[in-house]
């Protein structure tokens, strides 16, 4: 912790030594993220950019049983405990522990006033407090709202409990251990919006939500722009790779239709063969099946079996690809799912002046601005030409802050590397990863990923 913020610090300072040089949305001087010369290494050197975009986990749910050093997770710095009930401590607590379900059963409350129990302890927090500081999340209220959600229909409450607190060991996530042991893993890497999928994943391609923090809107709505349209426009190349209707990413955005571009949206086999053909096009967003049994998103009730799978066959495929030496494969989720995270959100720059509100469980209506990012995730940054098992920490936005990655790191990276501008000032102010490309590549990355666990 401590040397996090003195690396923090020295940061800051040189930002600010080097601050005639920011601002603006193009490369600046100085050093590291977002400098012309880490901008350029970063074009020099991928060309392909492949993202994959799982669903429901939190960071210390995932990954919580990864030894690796710098994973600030419940098996390096845990347990990690919360109160069965928040207003009776009488009822007991439930902690973080080694081994989880291969399907969790009973999907955890992640609707914006669900995340807001599980930080604030109430659906209704105070935004003014929250906004000048002085209200915290502390992340002590995952079990509970488990519990409230489902006692009717389970009776055991330390089995709902753990259901949200408990976490997978690296043996049963085999495919994520090797990941994490050959590439970058983010420590600080948060979704944009504390909400569902839905906004998240057009926030992820378009810098905003748009005003929603609900499921409920449909495909073509999205009025704004998004890195699709933005490369059609530009010449670069993109394809939608789907396993079915329900992670159709790219048609979110009405642009889309309009544009006669639903052409590039196209079944999850063509990645393989065009991998395989060297076709890839420059931007490519894999989406998994969502969310039942024999989906692979690992949304419960999808296994997190079927997930790892998925996430194997992508990078072999990939690693085998003639293109794999100028790629980068992110590998990321929509939202954390509802699962307890000990790591509390921090506030964000708001990408627009909307709002979104909802009626709560206890009736009361909760407004929110769009002022905070979501839980924390599990990310890598896969590539030949990144360092081997390195945990990131924060990184450093364009205003030279020290800041956790957010979902918009990745339009913020991607607009240096084919040269457009953030979509929203949420995009602007999140730190991009530019500076995770390595000068040299690698040639120890494996072929071949471990068998998927069996449970
Ligand atoms: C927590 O305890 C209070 C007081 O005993 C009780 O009224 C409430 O129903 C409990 N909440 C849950 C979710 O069990
Ligand atoms: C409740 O669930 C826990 C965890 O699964 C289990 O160890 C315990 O035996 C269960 N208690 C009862 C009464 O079934
Ligand atoms: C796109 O927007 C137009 C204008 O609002 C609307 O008429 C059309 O139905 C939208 N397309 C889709 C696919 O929703
Ligand atoms: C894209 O390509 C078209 C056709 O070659 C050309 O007219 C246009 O100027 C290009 N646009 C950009 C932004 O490069
Ligand atoms: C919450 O908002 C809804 C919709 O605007 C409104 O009908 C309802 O009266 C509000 N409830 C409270 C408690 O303010």
């Amino acid at each position: 912790m401590h040397s996090n913020t003195l690396v923090g610090l020295l940061a800051f300072t040189a930002a600010v030594n080097a601050a005639p040089q920011w601002g603006g949305w193009g490369p600046h001087g100085g050093n590291g993220a977002g400098s012309r010369s880490s901008v350029q290494n970063m074009k020099d050197k991928i060309k392909n950019v492949v993202v994959l975009v799982m669903e429901n986990r939190s960071l210390d749910n995932l990954l919580g049983g990864q030894k690796i050093r710098g994973l600030d997770n419940p098996i390096n710095n845990g347990p990690f405990c919360n109160p069965l009930n928040l207003t009776n401590p009488k009822a007991g607590y439930a902690c973080s522990q080694a081994s989880d379900f291969d399907s969790v059963i009973d999907d955890p409350d992640h609707a914006v006033y669900g995340n807001n129990i599980e930080w604030y302890g109430t659906f209704t927090p105070d935004n003014n407090a929250i906004s000048s500081g002085r209200l915290q999340p502390h992340m002590q209220g995952f079990a509970h709202e488990e519990i409230r959600s489902y006692q009717a229909k389970e009776a055991n409450h330390t089995f709902l409990a753990q259901q949200v607190m408990n976490y997978y060991t690296e043996e049963q996530v085999s495919v994520l251990t090797a990941l994490t042991q050959n590439f970058v893993t983010f420590n600080h890497w948060h979704s944009d919006i504390p909400g569902p999928t839905n906004p998240n994943r057009v926030a992820l391609h378009s810098g905003t939500s748009a005003g929603h923090g609900a499921n409920n809107f449909a495909y073509g709505s999205m009025m704004q722009r998004s890195i699709f349209q933005e490369l059609s426009e530009t010449n670069h190349t993109w394809k939608n790779y789907v396993t079915d209707t329900s992670e159709e990413d790219a048609l979110w955005f009405n642009w889309t239709y309009t544009s006669g571009n639903t052409k590039l949206v196209v079944p999850l086999a063509n990645f393989a063969s065009d991998a395989a053909a060297g076709k890839l096009p420059e931007f490519s967003v894999i989406g998994p099946s969502c969310c039942g049994v024999g989906t692979t998103s690992m949304h419960p009730q999808g296994l997190v079996s079927d997930g790892e799978q998925l996430i194997k066959d992508t990078y072999e495929a990939l690693r085998a690809s003639p293109q794999w030496k100028q790629s980068a494969l992110l590998i990321t989720f929509d939202e954390t799912g509802g699962f307890h995270d000990h790591i509390p959100p921090p506030l964000a720059a708001r990408p627009d002046d909307l709002t979104y509100t909802a009626t709560t469980p206890d009736g009361s209506n909760y407004t929110f601005q769009f002022d905070r990012l979501g839980g924390r995730m599990p990310t890598w940054l896969i590539s030949p030409w990144v360092q081997k098992g390195y945990v990131e920490q924060k990184g450093t936005n364009s205003d030279g802050q020290t800041a956790s990655y957010a979902a918009s790191s990745m339009l913020r990276t991607l607009g240096y590397l084919w040269d457009f501008q953030p979509f929203t000032p949420r995009v602007e102010t999140s730190p991009s990863f530019d500076a995770l490309i390595q000068r040299t590549s690698r040639s120890n990355t494996p072929k071949i990923l471990p068998e998927v666990y069996k449970w």
